[in-house]
């Protein structure tokens, strides 16, 4: 990193991040450029946001058409953008309707808003059926609601008292979940894969008993799919595997391709909860975060990337596992599906990311132990193999 910038970020940026000593400046495809021209190839993504990789030309030309024609308009005024983008959004989840705002955090607490409403109407008063059921290990965002939901302790860490009304059984466990539901209970929120916890997926029957039951208790089904949607698995949400449709679906991180958007889907029966006033958002489907995801939807659909990433996806899962099979005393496990992957080792992942990244390839850490590959969904073979080859060399230094 260039001194001027080492020392702005003394000065001026709060140290909540603990970026490392490199400022990326430029990016084409699956590869960026430091301000000191190193190049890596990233498959850290923005964290699942660069679906389409850097600058994707169709992507560009979308935002840059747009931003010449409206830049912003107030959600007072209707937008033909935002009602053609959540028809499309609602072809992939199905019939419904959408609530567009800036990031997973907002659609996280859009969903949470829609629990509170459905459990004061089923009750009839307000505050008697508020409570969202969540898992341990599951990330949600950083608000107080997004971080109330979380079952993580290290995230609530430092801002206690979070909000009341949550309450977190055993991911993957469909006893654990119905024994924690109680007459206050509203709504049922998980991720289908756990990113931030350590990519985690969640298994097909688990979420299918998830769907009866929720269906039983006339309560909610809220899946947060901010991380693992928008095609990232090889479907466009990840649920799909499992046969379902939630109730709630809250989107983000992808489906802008690096403009920042979130959505909230609401299932159609649900949808006239929310009334004028009861929920807003200045920025959400902002002209062009809309052509920029409609950009994202054109490229997943032209260029066959869902294929792209059931096909390199398989493959790439299985390379790593015959990879990591000669380093046993380094590598605990592979896990997740499509390009949302995890190496879980048996040494610290920050330690790794840092090895991986000094051999020029970006990834990221997650539940200290999880190394994360999110390439890019338009990924070639060949730069898969090139971060296998990497991560061969990284592990085979580390263990000699
Ligand atoms: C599953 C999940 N939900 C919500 C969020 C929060 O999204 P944002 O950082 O855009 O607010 C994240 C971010 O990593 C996430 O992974």
């Amino acid at each position: 990193m260039k001194p001027e910038t080492q020392e702005l970020y003394e000065q001026f940026i709060l140290c909540n991040y603990a970026p490392p000593p490199i400022a990326i400046v430029r990016g084409k495809g699956a590869r960026v450029w430091d301000d000191k021209g190193c190049e890596y190839l990233d498959f850290s993504s923005g964290v699942a946001v660069n679906a389409l990789g850097h600058c994707h030309p169709v992507w560009v030309k979308a935002v840059k058409n747009q931003i010449e024609q409206l830049g912003h308009c107030s959600n007072l005024f209707a937008s033909t953008l935002q009602g053609k983008l959540a028809r499309r959004l609602c072809d992939y989840a199905g019939p419904g309707k959408v609530f567009f705002c800036n990031s997973g955090a907002e659609a996280t607490e859009t969903l949470l808003k829609f629990a509170r409403l459905h459990g004061n109407k089923l009750s009839g008063k307000e505050g008697l059926q508020f409570q969202v059921l969540c898992a341990k290990n599951s990330f949600h965002g950083r608000t107080f609601g997004g971080m109330s939901a979380t079952g993580q302790e290290k995230i609530q860490t430092g801002f206690r008292p979070v909000l009341s009304g949550f309450s977190h059984a055993e991911f993957n466990n469909l006893e654990s979940f119905e024994s924690a539901l109680t007459d206050n209970t509203s709504a049922i929120l998980v991720e289908t894969i756990q990113g931030e916890g350590g990519i985690h997926a969640a298994k097909r029957e688990f979420m299918s008993g998830l769907r009866d039951l929720c269906t039983q208790r006339n309560i909610l089904l809220l899946v947060d799919e901010v991380q693992c949607g928008a095609g990232r698995t090889g479907t466009f949400f990840a649920f799909e595997e499992a046969g379902i449709i939630p109730d709630g679906i809250a989107m983000a991180k992808g489906l802008g391709g690096g403009f920042p958007i979130g959505a909230a889907w609401i299932r159609k029966e649900f949808a006239e909860l929310f009334q004028p006033g009861s929920h807003g958002c200045t920025f959400g489907g902002n002209p062009m975060a809309c052509a920029a995801a409609q950009a994202v939807l054109d490229v997943i659909e032209d260029e066959k990337l869902l294929q792209n990433v059931q096909e390199l996806g398989s493959w790439f899962l299985q390379e790593l596992v015959k990879l990591s099979d000669n380093y046993p005393g380094l590598v605990d496990a592979v896990r997740g599906r499509g390009f949302l992957i995890g190496v879980a080792l048996k040494v610290d992942a920050g330690q790794a990311v840092a090895k991986l990244r000094g051999a020029g390839l970006l990834s990221v850490p997650a539940a200290g132990n999880v190394v994360r590959f999110l390439p890019p969904l338009n990924v070639t073979r060949a730069e898969l193999l090139k971060c296998l080859e990497t991560l061969e060399e990284v592990l085979r230094d580390w263990s000699a």
